[in-house]
């Protein structure tokens, strides 16, 4: 499997050059509005004065600093806002490898195919834990394959693509795994907003110097153009108290500062947005699960019921998760998901669905008409 360059944009390119009408399931992208606060943001800076528009401080803009540690019960200093999720994960993973004397990666199977591909990129030898048919983690197992080697063990609750969402004690065992092995727990939290089972618990509420949570507002505010995120260190006066300087400095270097009309309006509808607007997306979400899970169960396929996040895994009889199957499936059916072998060997068999469109009734049909 190519790991080097995740899948997500050949499959959304091919759907996209389709000879017919394809209901796009490919990427994790909500289809909902933005929070009007942060629409109003946005004009707002729009006419701000000049200065406004030049540099920011490289950490991220101070007011939005101190909102983000104060909902995560942190100090300031440990945040640093980056260019999405996807950019604090790769400053988390970068940092634990180069700390530490081993390299090795710890990841799941499935796994989220840009973890793999940074540890690639990195040169990172990677050592894959299967979850169970449930995708829960098993932390004896993550134990066993952990070694002195192991610098990152990088996790994601809720969970792409599985949807479940570890629990505290899971969480709480993967902690004292790298504290064991002088390693870094890499917590991808983007979709803390999106469970639906309410027992999440982030992986701060362990308080451990070996923990790193990443997250950011690209799923919880619809906006995953926007690119406003932000990773949580250890403080810089403990043990890891090298992983901050080293996150700044990379993030400095490669960016020189994130975008200031972005995070303004974040900051603006962090502070104006009623909880209602978060709990109507998850129902959204949640009501989309139960059309399309009762759709699969029409087409006689094995599935998911995702406890958090937005995707579900089918599996059809005689049509794995294939690029080839995906393709035929855009060709003849209408649809288009990503295959499953795209996040490893674990879920080759099956095809994850992207419920962030509103078309998720339509795609259920035409899955009833082509499989039932
Ligand atoms: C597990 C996971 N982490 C990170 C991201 C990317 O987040 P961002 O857009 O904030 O970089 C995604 C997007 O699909 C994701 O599924």
């Amino acid at each position: 499997m190519d790991y080097e360059t995740p899948q997500f944009y050949r499959v959304m390119r091919y759907a996209a050059r389709a000879d017919r009408d394809v209901v796009d399931m490919v990427s994790g992208s909500p289809d909902w509005e933005p929070p009007d606060a942060l629409r109003a943001g946005l004009h707002e800076y729009a006419d701000a004065d000049p200065d406004q528009f030049r540099y920011g401080p490289s950490v991220g803009l101070t007011p939005l600093r101190d909102e983000t540690a104060e909902r995560r019960g942190v100090d300031r200093s440990r945040v640093l806002v980056t260019n999405g999720a996807g950019e604090a994960n790769y400053l988390a993973m970068t940092g634990a490898v180069e700390r530490a004397s081993g390299s090795q990666v710890v990841l799941t199977d499935p796994v989220y195919p840009y973890y793999a591909g940074r540890a690639n990129m990195l040169d990172a030898p990677t050592q894959y834990v299967p979850v169970d048919a449930d995708g829960h983690l098993d932390p004896e197992a993550v134990r066993a394959a952990a070694s002195e080697e192991t610098a990152a063990i990088v996790v994601n609750t809720p969970n792409n693509p599985t949807g479940a969402v570890y629990p505290p004690e899971t969480i709480a065992e993967l902690v004292a795994v790298a504290e064991a092995r002088d390693a870094v727990l890499v917590c991808d939290e983007v979709y803390d907003h999106f469970d639906y089972t309410g027992t999440f618990e982030s992986a701060l509420a362990r308080e451990s110097d070996h923990v790193v949570v990443t997250n950011a507002v690209s799923k919880s505010m619809a906006v995953t153009g926007l690119r406003v995120g932000y990773a949580v260190f250890p403080p810089e006066e403990g043990p890891l108290g090298e992983l901050l300087p080293a996150a700044r400095t990379r993030h400095m270097l490669t960016n020189v500062t994130g975008s200031r009309p972005a995070q303004s309006a974040v900051l603006h509808a962090l502070r104006e947005t009623p909880p209602d607007y978060y709990e109507r997306n998850r129902e959204r979400v949640r009501r989309r699960i139960e059309t399309f899970t009762d759709a699969l169960a029409t087409a006689g396929a094995d599935y998911t019921r995702p406890g958090g996040a937005f995707y579900v895994l089918a599996r059809f009889a005689d049509f794995p998760g294939t690029m080839d199957n995906v393709e035929r499936l855009v060709d003849e059916a209408g649809v288009a998901a990503m295959p499953g072998e795209a996040f490893g060997e674990a879920r080759a068999e099956w095809l994850r669905f992207a419920l962030v469109t509103a078309r998720v009734d339509e795609a259920a049909d035409r899955l009833v008409d082509f499989f039932g």
